[in-house]
């Protein structure tokens, strides 16, 4: 399969998916839009295919890989037996962007895509390609997010071409990706009565409050509090050993060096105008990344709106295609405006923070 489309019609449709459960069945690796983001997938339980997404990718191999299944059935063949807690995310949450650690059922996927733990990470995509490309292949799909490391996510099948072409076996292209983010992952603390979150993203900590306890040492908390350690200093070492291994690694990096302003709306504004002046008397081509109610008031080589502030679900959906795109300018000095830490604004401000390389201004 070199490039199945989507978007032309069901029976073409029906025909991608097709081609591409048939590549998976062969042990090959193929490119699929999920709500959050589009995945590149193997047939969990094949070694060899998993390890062709770390090539693909140029994905450290200590950095295991998100199980994605079609089915309850499927989940029981992969994980031990759970609690309570991981069945109230499951009912509540699946399908959707939710990432529940889970233990490992052992030898039912490859060791590869665990990288040796004795848990396994999980989750039902809401997206009828995914969810029909799972249940027509048979096989529990283990799939990153289908960039090179290091890169932005892709939200668009033109995303995974950029940085994939000739590296995958097939791309289904459904259009653009919904929420933008990619699942927020938990795991079950010890005493099994509490979430613990590893990487914020589609579903809010608002929402998982609803259901079960949150336990505060979650990463969400922490990015105003490295804000407030680090203001001014260059990247440091992330904190202490992190939970979730893929949480160590830059990410989502643009190739222009990005800062996140953080503080009262006026003076950050007036901060960037500030910064973006002097890097152009220094001669650099400079960006702005925004939202649309402020995108007026920047005078840079390059402003981007990633989306609204009354909808941040919006600035979600459009963020890594916003980080892409200064690229494709060749943006060399980027300041990014820091959202309210609210609802999807949590994993927004996460995602920033990784893609300025934990580099604040604190205004
Ligand atoms: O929305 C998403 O989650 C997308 C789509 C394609 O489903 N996938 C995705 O995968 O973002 P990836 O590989 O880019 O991120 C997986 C995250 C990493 O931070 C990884 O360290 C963590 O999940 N993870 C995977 N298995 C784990 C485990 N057993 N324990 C702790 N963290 C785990
Ligand atoms: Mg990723």
């Amino acid at each position: 399969v070199e490039k199945a489309e989507l978007a032309a019609g069901a029976e073409e449709a029906v025909t991608a998916i097709g081609e591409a459960a048939v590549v998976l069945q062969n042990g090959g690796i193929v490119a699929f839009p999920t709500e959050t983001v589009y995945g590149l997938g193997a047939d969990a339980r094949d070694t060899g295919a998993v390890e062709r997404i770390f090539q693909a990718k140029g994905r450290p191999s200590d950095n295991p890989l998100i199980v994605h299944i079609a089915e309850m059935e499927q989940l029981e063949q992969i994980v031990l037996p759970y609690g309570e807690v991981a069945k109230r995310l499951m009912l509540r949450f699946w399908p959707g962007p939710l990432t529940i650690v889970l233990p490992a059922r052992e030898g039912a996927v490859s060791p590869r895509v665990t990288a040796g733990l004795d848990t396994v990470a999980v989750r039902m995509p809401d997206h009828v390609t995914a969810l029909r490309l799972i249940a027509v292949s048979g096989c529990p799909i283990a799939a990153p997010s289908a960039n090179r490391s290091g890169r932005p996510s892709p939200t668009r099948a033109a995303h995974v071409e950029e940085d994939l072409a000739g590296r995958i076996d097939g791309l289904v292209d459904s259009g653009p990706t919904g929420v933008g983010l990619e699942s927020t992952v938990v795991e079950i603390t010890e005493d099994g009565e509490a979430v613990r979150i590893l990487r914020p993203g589609g579903i809010a900590l608002e929402a998982l409050r609803e259901v079960v306890p949150v336990t505060p040492d979650s990463t969400v908390e922490s990015v105003e509090q490295a804000a407030a350690d680090k203001s001014g200093s260059p990247a440091g070492q992330e904190a202490s050993a992190p939970r979730s291994p893929g949480m160590k690694y830059a990410h989502y990096a643009p190739q222009g060096a990005m800062q996140l302003v953080i503080g009262e709306p006026a003076a950050v504004r007036a901060r960037i105008q500030d910064e973006v002046d002097a890097a152009q008397r220094r001669g650099e081509k400079t960006g702005v990344l925004t939202y649309t109610e402020h995108a007026p008031y920047y005078r840079a080589d390059v402003v981007l709106a990633s989306g609204s502030l009354t909808r941040l679900e919006s600035a979600a959906q459009g963020l890594y295609a916003a980080l892409r795109e200064f690229d494709t300018h060749g943006v060399q000095a980027i300041w990014a405006e820091a959202c309210p830490q609210e609802g999807i604004g949590h994993a927004l401000m996460n995602r920033l923070s990784k893609a300025a390389g934990h580099r604040f201004i604190r205004v």
